[in-house]
């Protein structure tokens, strides 16, 4: 095999578990990538590009590891959050109840999305580090679960659920003093992360429930997210369940624990193989077990809260090659798209990989700069990738793209931004259509000066 047939077979793994290179179409000689049963040519032809793909079967995949890993490792009840920040839209909402998931919301906007998709308030969880009185609101209107970070919010919600038709249950996300190994942006655990309240504030919290009649639940904490090594989960854990110990002799049951999400995924072939979501369910299984039976805790409802592992291999981006050009020494393929989309790289040096969607078993002729349009020399989606050849007018795709590209665009330099396709048994639907112009204009004011 050479080489680059196996630097490319490699690639295909971080591609939706769909993904294909069959025959071309039309009689054309060669190879093109299809996807969910769809040629990926002829849906960029179709939507343009940028164009972002979502791989059905890959998300069910995922689900049901989740679901199987929890059936075998935690011996009580369970249930699975989608953490809505990872990706969001109406689609997306409604899959997650096709799995009887939870969403977890952040802010009003996306308890807007949730609840306008149907999901029903007794699976929607409200998260957010200075909740509005907006976000609040809409908390207490559609929510089952508000978790309730800091002991001034805790005041804000107790007036507001005084005279509220609905009673969301609470509960408190505990900052455990220990975070999980990744980028320094994405850790959340540690003693001085702005996120949730150190065990004393969260004892105190509890105290003013229990004097409040406030309908005090659950504890919560997530320590960080794109993460490989479960181990600090059991370090937070012993603190956590600490907490529920105390709280347990004031007689506060826990019913409901969230060590939060952040489950790692691969996002570049030296990365993989990717992560398997059973080792991480049955590590943070086997501790939460073993460390409410030598607290004599009972059991509690284990929430898990995954975004990027659950939707991350599903989504695909599409881009176009519009301009090749050589500097002194670089190769730079220049692309549709790029930060406005994904701002990962530019913002924690996020590394990803790419093929091309017509003949990948080309040979690798060296190394590739692959940038986007945009003013800013920081807009570069991946550095240094070894590729073949590619033409201007050559579409390419990149893997690994469903989290935390579309919840995090923006419309930098004017762009719009990108239609968003399901993609499912060879069936193709619009899920989210492309910005217009008018988009951008509608939220301008026409002085007319
Ligand atoms: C509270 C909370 N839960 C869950 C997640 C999901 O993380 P991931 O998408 O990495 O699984 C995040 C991500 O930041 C989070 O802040």
């Amino acid at each position: 095999m050479s080489e680059n047939v196996s630097v490319m077979q490699r690639r295909l793994e971080l591609l939706p578990v769909t993904a294909a290179y069959q025959p071309r179409a039309e009689g054309d000689e060669g190879l093109e990538l299809t996807i969910g049963g769809c040629r990926v040519r002829a849906l960029a032809e179709q939507f343009g590009t940028p164009l972002y793909c979502f791989d059905a079967a890959t998300l069910d995949a995922a689900a049901e590891q989740y679901r199987t890993a929890l059936r075998r490792w935690y011996p009580a009840e369970s249930a699975v959050t989608y953490a809505g920040k990872a990706y969001l839209s109406r689609a997306i909402v409604q899959w997650a109840q096709r799995h009887d998931f939870w969403i977890d919301c952040t802010g009003a906007g996306e308890i807007g999305i949730a609840a306008a998709a149907g999901a029903p308030p007794q699976r929607i969880l409200v998260h957010g580090v200075n909740k509005s009185e907006e976000d609040l609101d809409a908390a207490v209107a559609h929510a089952g679960v508000i978790v309730v970070d800091n002991l001034m919010e805790l005041q804000r919600l107790a007036l507001r659920l005084r005279n509220a038709e609905n009673q969301p249950t609470l509960w408190l996300r505990v900052r455990p003093g220990v975070a999980v190994e990744t980028h320094a942006y994405r850790q959340t655990g540690q003693e001085d992360s702005k996120f949730g309240m150190s065990p004393q504030e969260a004892l105190q919290a509890a105290r003013c429930c229990q004097e409040q009649n406030l309908l005090l639940r659950g504890l919560h904490f997530h320590q960080g997210s794109q993460f490989r090594d479960p181990s600090p989960i059991g370090l937070a854990l012993e603190t956590v369940l600490d907490l529920a110990a105390t709280l347990s002799a004031m007689g506060w049951r826990m019913e409901a624990l969230s060590p939060g999400g952040g489950w790692g995924v691969a996002y570049h072939e030296d990365d993989l193989p990717h992560p398997e979501i059973e080792t991480y369910v049955r590590f943070v299984s086997q501790a939460v077990v073993e460390g409410c039976r030598r607290r004599d805790l009972p059991l509690p409802k284990l929430h898990l809260e995954p975004g990027r592992s659950l939707v991350a291999r599903a989504g695909v981006a599409v881009y176009r090659v519009g301009a090749v050009k050589q500097t002194a020494s670089r190769r730079w393929l220049f692309i549709d798209g790029g930060m406005a989309d994904n701002p990962r790289p530019a913002l924690y040096g996020a590394r990803y990989s790419a093929l091309p969607v017509i003949d990948p078993e080309r040979s690798c002729t060296g190394p590739a700069w692959i940038a986007g349009p945009y003013c800013e020399s920081g807009d570069v989606l991946i550095e240094a990738l070894p590729m073949p050849a590619i033409a201007a007018g050559e579409l390419l795709v990149v893997p690994m793209s469903g989290a935390y590209h579309l919840s995090m665009q923006s419309n930098y330099n004017g762009a719009r931004r990108p239609a968003v396709i399901w993609l499912e048994r060879g069936n193709v639907t619009l899920i989210q259509r492309r910005e217009m112009l008018a988009d951008l204009l509608a939220r301008d004011a026409d002085l007319n000066w």
